[in-house]
């Protein structure tokens, strides 16, 4: 079963590649099929075949959605390479031909995820990171645009371990801060390393990304751990603000501290005030607790004290 629109879609761009020749920096996916299918050019999903096809390209796409197992395909010199890929493989560039995947099986975040150059280092603001050893050290601000899917910033991914691929290789960031929120205009905002490392070099732009969440920690060490926020006070027992790094890709949604809810701040920190009630002494207990229903709990004591702010660069 051929789809017309997926038929008019795919013939007219193939078109415009044939009459155009020269090399199209796909920026985002475009949708086909009636939604079914998401494609750009100048892609592949490299290997993972099923079987290929010589049939014209603009009935790529529907073969892949009528094939047991497909989720990807490709397209070159007349042949339709179908897939079964893993989900959140990003494409690979590869110069004249297109790729796609069935929509859901795409790459996490949907690829087409703005990836844009934020300045050589990162700023006391934004995440407010602590100072530490950090196992990490390339850095993002990151976003709320639609393609970056549930991976649209909000305070629990301050922190956490992003894996972003602009068809350069992969490069594992830390959520240092945050780009434009309330608006869909920014994806990754890259400190300059990361920027280089991201596109081999390229001068400051705009790029074609996906992102997904990893569960790696940002700072030496495998277990959670509690940080008073960086140049707040540690010896207030009326007042505190505390967050929680090193959560194995666990995004932090709520925390309590001696019965008292924290108070969220959008750079991820949580806010406790005792209302003139002494109860945030170095026994009492905090515990974050995370999206996915778990949580960790800390003595205060055991809280580390995070100095000024990290700079990554
Ligand atoms: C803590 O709460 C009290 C009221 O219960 C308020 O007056 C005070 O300003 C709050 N402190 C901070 C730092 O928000």
């Amino acid at each position: 079963m051929i789809s017309k629109t997926i038929l008019i879609c795919i013939g007219t761009a193939l078109l415009f590649a044939v009459l155009s020749m020269e090399s199209v920096d796909a920026q985002e996916w475009n949708d086909g099929d009636g939604g079914k299918i998401k494609w750009q050019f100048e892609c592949d999903f490299p290997g993972n075949d099923i079987r290929n096809e010589k049939i014209p390209g603009e009935q790529c796409g529907s073969l892949c959605i009528n094939t047991n197992g497909c989720s990807h395909f490709s397209y070159f010199h007349g042949v339709c390479y179908l897939k079964k890929v893993p989900n959140g493989t990003p494409r690979q560039p590869a110069a004249g031909g297109l790729c796609g995947f069935i929509t859901g099986s795409g790459p996490i975040g949907g690829g087409g995820v703005k990836g844009t150059y934020w300045a050589e280092q990162s700023d006391a603001g934004g995440c407010q990171m602590p100072q530490g050893d950090y196992a990490v050290t390339d850095a993002i601000a990151l976003g709320q645009s639609q393609e970056l899917g549930n991976l649209k910033w909000r305070q629990g991914l301050c922190g956490q371990v992003l894996r972003v691929d602009c068809g350069n290789g992969a490069i594992e960031a830390v959520v240092a801060s945050t780009c434009n929120l309330n608006s869909g205009s920014c994806g990754v905002d890259m400190i300059g390393k990361t920027w280089r490392k991201a596109t081999s070099n390229k001068p400051p732009g705009i790029v074609d990304c996906s992102v997904s969440l990893t569960n790696r920690n940002p700072l030496q060490g495998n277990d959670a751990l509690c940080y008073y926020r960086p140049n707040s006070e540690i010896n207030n027992n009326y007042y505190a603000i505390l967050g929680v790094v090193n959560t194995g890709g666990r995004i932090s949604s709520s925390a309590v501290a001696s019965g008292v809810t924290g108070r969220r701040n959008n750079d991820g920190w949580f806010e406790f005030n005792g209302s003139g009630k002494p109860l945030f002494t170095k026994d009492a207990q905090v515990v974050f607790r995370y999206e996915d229903g778990s949580s960790t709990s800390f003595r205060l004591r055991d809280c580390r004290i995070a100095g000024q702010v990290q700079i990554f660069k």
